[in-house]
């Protein structure tokens, strides 16, 4: 199989995304951009050709990469149609984690295939992306006509990835948000603790970050439900109830969310075989506030 690329929106994933193809030996012809500047650049990296119009681009290329910040992709999608420069037959991918492959829909008018391609990665410079882009897995939807293209790039390049039905996108990205975005919230949750009783944000994270990587390690070799460890999994109820009077008295305001992790967590423990059933259900009890 043989293909030429191109990207309009030359950013951080268009740009990085580009670069990392070229060097894994596809044809990426060039690039195409708001600002003619950025075009340039990310032509300059792949030793491709900034285009100050679209048509003359599109024309020669097979698959399509939008790669516009996902408010823009719409738009593109409408200056396609209208300039009326698509040929039967072109693959066009967008790269949004949010959006489905449906939102190029109207191409399909013109005999074109639609798709969506997720890197599960976060690109910030590109260099550093592009390093990235080896271990990256990917998540990939669309028509099923030529979807194997994509598959072929892919396996090509060394990457592995999902291959999701198209309803079912935004369940993906939920799952995607929840694991990257609010670890976060979780870990400021877990600091703001800390900071109740006068340790910093800083000095917390340095003290906790051996046990951050601990728990990953422990994931990554063991899975969620068995790598749990600490009083819920121990069914250590007293130890419970004292964080649960000394946050009441202390820091009121984090004793909901508390309790529903909590909860939680006990669901996930009573997942191991060997969790003590009669001390599940003290801390069932106590947390949800029937002993109170
Ligand atoms: N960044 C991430 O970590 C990440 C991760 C996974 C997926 N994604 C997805 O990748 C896509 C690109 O994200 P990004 O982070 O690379 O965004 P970005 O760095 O903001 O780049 C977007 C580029 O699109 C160009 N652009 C905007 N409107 C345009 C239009 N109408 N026509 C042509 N070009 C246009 C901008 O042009 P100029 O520079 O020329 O002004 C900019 O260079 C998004 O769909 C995003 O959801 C991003």
């Amino acid at each position: 199989m043989y293909v030429k690329i191109c990207f309009i929106g030359a950013g951080k994933v268009g740009t990085s995304f580009g670069l990392y193809l070229s060097r894994k030996g596809f044809d990426v012809i060039g690039y195409y951009s708001k600002s003619f500047e950025s075009a340039k650049k990310a032509a300059y990296l792949t030793n491709s050709i900034a285009y100050k119009r679209l048509s003359p681009m599109i024309k020669l290329s097979d698959i399509i990469f939008i790669t516009t910040n996902d408010d823009a992709i719409k738009s593109v999608v409408n200056q396609l149609s209208q300039e009326n420069i698509l040929n039967k037959g072109q693959i066009l991918v967008h790269m949004s984690g949010s959006h489905s492959s449906s939102i190029l829909n109207s191409v399909m008018n013109f005999g074109c295939y639609i798709y969506s391609m997720h890197p599960l990665q976060s690109f910030a410079d590109i260099e550093n992306s592009v390093k990235k882009l080896e271990s990256t897995v990917f998540t990939i939807e669309g028509n099923i006509e030529k979807i194997n293209v994509l598959e072929w790039i892919l396996k090509k390049s060394g990457n592995k990835y999902f291959k999701i039905d198209s309803n079912f996108k935004s369940i993906y990205h939920a799952g995607a948000c929840v694991i990257s975005n609010y670890l976060v919230t979780l870990m400021d949750f877990g600091f703001s603790f800390f900071n109740s009783i006068g340790i910093d944000e800083k000095s917390a994270f340095e003290a906790v970050y051996p046990l951050i990587e601990g728990t990953i390690e422990n994931i990554k070799t063991l899975g969620c439900k068995n790598a749990l460890t600490g009083p819920i999994s121990r069914g250590d109820s007293n130890t419970i109830e004292n964080h649960l009077d000394s946050i009441k008295v202390n820091i009121p305001d984090k004793l909901s969310f508390y309790k529903a992790m909590a909860l939680m967590t006990l669901d996930l423990s009573s997942k191991v075989p060997s969790r003590d059933k009669e001390k599940i259900e003290t801390l069932k009890n106590i947390l949800q506030g029937v002993d109170e």
